[in-house]
């Protein structure tokens, strides 16, 4: 996969040992000019040091939230300044709560839509134009295992249905779009150890429970998301739209 002369916008690739920073670090390796966002500005300040050194400094960074749409419009027009198109654009920010549903208020259920959902929506409307007048464009969502198989290890039935929207959504953008050849896609991962969304939350005890119900008997690695994201966003990946790419080691099969 070559990702020369290609721009590339991640949300979510602040954190260190998330798996948006790791697709900053294949892209960038591969060539692509990297545009990271984040609400996390520490978290961005160590992605520029990181990632610059990967594409010679064709790297950006930008600080906003992707639940705000006019700091959304705004970064993708910076984005436009510097580099003149965005060619890839990766949904990556999320996050999620393990809370069991008779407790769930309203403002976080709105939290996680918002994070997950709405700011994936004000991206999509963001970068589409530009994709659209180039007739090209690859859009990566992040779903999850979660939003398919009726809750996750860490997060409640509010996350499961968030992402199970973003697949929705995902979907209809494929058809929507496919006449500009902007492919949309998503990938589902299973959980994926030691990101922040997971910090704090595994015992050593349901790590080996987990590991039971997952036929390759390993926990997924953000390298593993990280790739399949990298395939989706390739040029040769051009035919694949509105598709879901599972990547949970066989621990959820359908
Ligand atoms: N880790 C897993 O097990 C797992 C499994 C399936 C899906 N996912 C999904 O993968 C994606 C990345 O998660 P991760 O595990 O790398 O978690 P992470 O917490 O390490 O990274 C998430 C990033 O999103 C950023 N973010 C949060 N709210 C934001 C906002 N409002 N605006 C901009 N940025 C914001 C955070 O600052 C952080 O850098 C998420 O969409 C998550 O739901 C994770």
């Amino acid at each position: 996969m070559n990702f020369d002369e290609q721009v590339v916008l991640i949300t979510g690739a602040g954190s260190e040992k998330g798996i948006g920073r790791e697709t900053a670090r294949q892209l960038s390796k591969r060539g692509a000019s990297v545009v990271l966002a984040d609400i996390d500005e520490s978290g961005l300040a160590s992605a520029f040091d990181e990632i610059s050194q990967y594409n010679n400094g064709k790297t950006m960074t930008i600080k906003l939230d992707v639940t705000n749409k006019e700091e959304v419009n705004r970064s993708v027009n910076k984005v436009i300044d510097k580099f003149g198109k965005v060619d890839i654009l990766i949904n990556n920010a999320g996050i999620s709560r393990p809370t069991s549903v008779l407790d769930i208020t309203e403002e976080e259920w709105d939290l996680v839509f918002n994070i997950n959902m709405k700011g994936t929506l004000f991206l999509t409307q963001a970068v589409l134009p530009y994709m659209k007048d180039a007739n090209y464009g690859r859009i990566v969502n992040i779903s999850s295992v979660s939003g398919k198989r009726g809750g996750g290890i860490f997060g409640g039935s509010q996350y499961s249905a968030a992402k199970a929207a973003v697949t929705g959504f995902s979907k209809a953008i494929a058809r929507e779009v496919g006449e500009f050849q902007i492919t949309c896609n998503t990938v589902a991962p299973g959980l994926v150890g030691g990101t922040n969304i997971t910090e704090g939350l595994m015992t050593t005890e349901k790590e080996l429970s987990i590991k039971e119900g997952i036929p390759l008997g390993r926990i997924g690695e953000v390298e593993d998301v990280a790739y399949s994201i990298a395939f989706l966003a390739s040029e040769g990946a051009g035919y694949i739209t509105g598709e879901e790419l599972d990547i949970n080691g066989g621990s959820h099969i359908d």
